[in-house]
């Protein structure tokens, strides 16, 4: 399309389907000329959607579990193999067991807890540690999480994902002041709910998606907007942009009330 990844390399976490922000993320960066590896959960890769992904970019897909350190280790020592220094990392990565067996927020359970922690936040830690410690990161290269205005906001049933989030975009902050050393800059962004697998797990998620929808001016934004703002922020034009959480949300965080919302309650 454009070319605005050309000859950039990186490592995409977290594209389980062709629903997930993932996918659709590598898509696009392939379209814009990057090359870069698919990584995702042994498990989640046993259900094998992630080849059709890999052969229609033209990558290679290495199992990590985001946890594991090991696992990290192995996946980076394979990438600076592949490419030598990378420019890229997507960390699209969240999981809830709270969520995933409906255990309410008031009668949580804390190991399930701490598991959703590390997979959803302190792997983001995790990734970067890994790439800190193996220094394969290229100057003004680009790490970015996805995340959620659960971070800032309660919303019922989002349950303990709304702390994991905060603690995530904590980290984002926190590790980018360290990255700036490097020249290389830390994002959030926080994106309109979105239908996919971890999306579509939360509790009343189409109620989420219709309010969102009448509460934001441009309407929700979709996997592909995601994806496309993934490339601006991994592209050169955004090279000063760190720690920061950046909002593609149609206009959501900053709208009080709509008047489709007001409309709703006035019977107009
Ligand atoms: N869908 C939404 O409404 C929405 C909105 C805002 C932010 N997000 C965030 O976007 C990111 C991607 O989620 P998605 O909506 O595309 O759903 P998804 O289910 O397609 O992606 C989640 C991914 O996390 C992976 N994963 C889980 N445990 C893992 C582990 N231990 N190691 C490595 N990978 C692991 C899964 O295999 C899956 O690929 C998540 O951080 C999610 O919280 C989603």
């Amino acid at each position: 399309m454009y070319g605005l990844l050309k000859g950039k390399k990186g490592i995409i976490f977290g594209a389980l389907n062709d629903q997930s922000i993932a996918w659709k993320v590598a898509e696009r960066c392939h379209e814009e000329g990057a090359e870069f590896i698919l990584s995702n959960a042994p498990i989640a890769m046993r259900m094998g959607e992630i080849d059709t992904l890999a052969q229609k970019t033209n990558s290679e897909v290495i199992g990590a579990d985001a946890t594991s350190m090991e696992d990290l280790g192995k996946l980076f020592d394979a990438a600076i193999a592949k490419f030598g220094k990378i420019d890229f990392i997507l960390h699209s990565i969240g999981m809830s067991v709270n969520v995933r067996k409906g255990k309410h927020y008031t009668d949580i359970n804390y190991d399930w807890l701490e598991k959703g922690w590390d997979v959803s936040a302190v792997s983001f830690h995790k990734v970067m540690k890994t790439a800190w410690e193996k220094d394969c990161m290229n100057e003004w290269g680009s790490i970015l999480a996805l995340t959620y205005i659960a971070a800032q906001r309660t919303f019922p049933d989002y349950n303990d994902m709304g702390d994991n989030k905060s603690y995530l975009e904590s980290i984002a902050r926190s590790f980018g002041y360290y990255w700036g050393e490097k020249k290389v800059r830390v994002n959030t962004i926080s994106q309109s709910p979105t239908v996919t697998t971890a999306g579509s797990g939360v509790k009343g998620f189409g109620g989420f998606m219709g309010f969102a929808e009448d509460m934001s001016p441009l309407g929700n934004a979709t996997a592909l907007d995601c994806a496309n703002y993934c490339v601006a922020m991994f592209s050169d034009l955004t090279r000063k942009v760190t720690m920061q959480n950046l909002f593609n949300d149609g206009g959501f965080s900053n709208t009080g009330v709509s008047q489709k919302v007001v409309d709703k309650y006035t019977g107009e």
